[in-house]
C-alpha cells in the first residue's frame, strides 16, 4: 500500500507556496488545505470567521491562532484517509504544537520550504492577479493568462487581492518573519524540513518537490 502523504508547505508571502500546491495536488493526488483560501471563501460568504478574519487579513495581520486552529483541525478531520497539503498553517509555534496534537494517529510526513528573499516578492506580489470565481492565480509577469485580464479555466474577470499591496505586504513579511520563520528550525529538529530555493522556475521547483515526495 503507498504511503499516505500529510504535507506542510511552508514559506514567506509571494514564496509560490499556492502555485506549487495546484502541481503536487494533481501529481500526488492529496487535498489542498490553504488557510488563507478558507478565510477567503469565509469572507466572501459574509459568515462570523470570515468578518473576523477580513479585518485582520486586509492589514497582513495574522487571524489569532484560536480561529485558525479550529478551522484548519476541522477540514483535516474531513480528509479521512486522503492524504493532504497545508498551505499557509501552520504559521505559529502554537499552532504548530496544535497541530501535532491532533494529527498524533497519522502526523506529517515532510514539510517543504519554500526559500525567496524578501526584495525578489514584492513585484511577485503587486503582479499577481486571482480568479474570484475558480480560484486560478496569475501572474502579470511570470504567468500570464491566454487573454489579458481574464481566467482561462472560467472566462471570469481577474482581480487583485485585497491584501496584495506594498503596505499590506510588509506587514505579512514582518509577521512571517517573527511568528512563521522559527518553524523552520522546529521542523528541521524533527528530521522533517526540506528546503528549495523558490527564485527558480516553477517547474524547476515543482521537480526538486516531486524528488522529495516521491522519496528520491
Ligand atoms: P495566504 O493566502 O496563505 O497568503 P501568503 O502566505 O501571504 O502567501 P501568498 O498566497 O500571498 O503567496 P504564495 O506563497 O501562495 O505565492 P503564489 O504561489 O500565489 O494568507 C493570507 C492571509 O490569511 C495572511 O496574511 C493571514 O492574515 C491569514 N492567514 C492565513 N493562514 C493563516 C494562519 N495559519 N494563521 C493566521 N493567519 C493566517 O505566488 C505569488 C505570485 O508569484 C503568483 O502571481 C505566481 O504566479 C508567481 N510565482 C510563483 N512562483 C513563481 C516562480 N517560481 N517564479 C516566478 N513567479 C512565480
Ligand atoms: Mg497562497
Amino acid at each position: 500500500m503507498e504511503k499516505k502523504l500529510n504535507i506542510i508547505i511552508m514559506g514567506p508571502p509571494g514564496a509560490g507556496k499556492g502555485t506549487q500546491s495546484e502541481l503536487i495536488v494533481k501529481k500526488f493526488g492529496v487535498k489542498h488545505l490553504s488557510s488563507g483560501d478558507m478565510f477567503r471563501e469565509a469572507i466572501s460568504n459574509k459568515t462570523p470567521i470570515g468578518l473576523e478574519a477580513k479585518s485582520y487579513i486586509d492589514k497582513g495581520l495574522l487571524v489569532p491562532d484560536s480561529v485558525t486552529i479550529n478551522l484548519v483541525k476541522e477540514a483535516i478531520s474531513k480528509c479521512g484517509k486522503q492524504g493532504y497539503l497545508l498551505d499557509g498553517f501552520p504559521r505559529t509555534l502554537i499552532q504548530a504544537e496544535a497541530l501535532a496534537e491532533f494529527t498524533k494517529e497519522s502526523p506529517i510526513t515532510s514539510v517543504i520550504n519554500i526559500e525567496a528573499d524578501d526584495s525578489k516578492l514584492v513585484e511577485r506580489i503587486v503582479s499577481r492577479r486571482v480568479c474570484p470565481h475558480c480560484g486560478a492565480s496569475y501572474n502579470l509577469i511570470s504567468k500570464k493568462p491566454l487573454v489579458d485580464g481574464i481566467c482561462d479555466n472560467c472566462h471570469t474577470k481577474l482581480v487583485q487581492r485585497a491584501d496584495d499591496t506594498e503596505e499590506s505586504l510588509k506587514t505579512r513579511l514582518k509577521a512571517y518573519h517573527s511568528m512563521t520563520q522559527p518553524l523552520v528550525e522546529y521542523y528541521s529538529k524533527q528530521g522533517l524540513l526540506h528546503s528549495i530555493d523558490g527564485l527558480q522556475n516553477i517547474s524547476v521547483v515543482f521537480d526538486e518537490i516531486s524528488k522529495i515526495l516521491e522519496g528520491k
